[in-house]
């Protein structure tokens, strides 16, 4: 395994709309498993692909059990609302307010391009539609209502 770099979002890679994965290859494991070490290092909760420079449609998500290899992910569901503060790695020392479903199923195929379904609420809820938001383009900052002030953070 290795690091790889995360890319802020100034970088032109975190505004495009990523490509589907076809082929499910020694190529997409290294990738696969060199995101699971640069999340982890960097004590985050999800990565996207395009994060690391890589425009295809792939995401890992730490639900603090388990390592969550997404490819080629849907959102199929969700329900509910929550309204709160939300990071990014390629945004470092910010947050935002963001509304995002209490609860969301999402579709994916793992590494070995096998389809199942994943589900959370609260956080991991907000991590998948933070995630395949990624995988568009798009970033939570376009997202938000506004950014915290140094106040609220203080006071979470
Ligand atoms: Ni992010």
């Amino acid at each position: 395994m290795a690091m790889r770099k995360i890319l802020t979002d100034k970088e032109p890679a975190l505004h495009k709309v990523c490509k589907p994965v076809e082929k499910f290859d020694l190529k997409l494991h290294k990738l696969l498993d060199d995101m699971q070490e640069t999340l982890l290092d960097a004590n985050g909760v999800g990565l996207a692909a395009p994060q690391v420079g890589i425009l295809r449609r792939v995401v890992i998500v730490d639900t603090g059990e388990e390592i969550l290899e997404l490819v080629n992910p849907t959102l199929v569901e969700t329900d509910g609302e929550q309204e709160g503060p939300e990071g990014c790695l390629s945004v470092p020392g910010k947050y935002g307010l963001v509304k995002r479903p209490y609860w969301a199923k999402v579709r994916a195929q793992d590494r070995d391009g096998n389809w199942f379904e994943a589900e959370g609420e609260e956080l991991i809820a907000r991590c998948f539609c933070h995630e395949l938001d990624h995988l568009d383009g798009i970033v939570y900052t376009e997202v938000m209502e506004r950014f915290l002030t140094e106040e609220e953070l203080e006071g979470e």
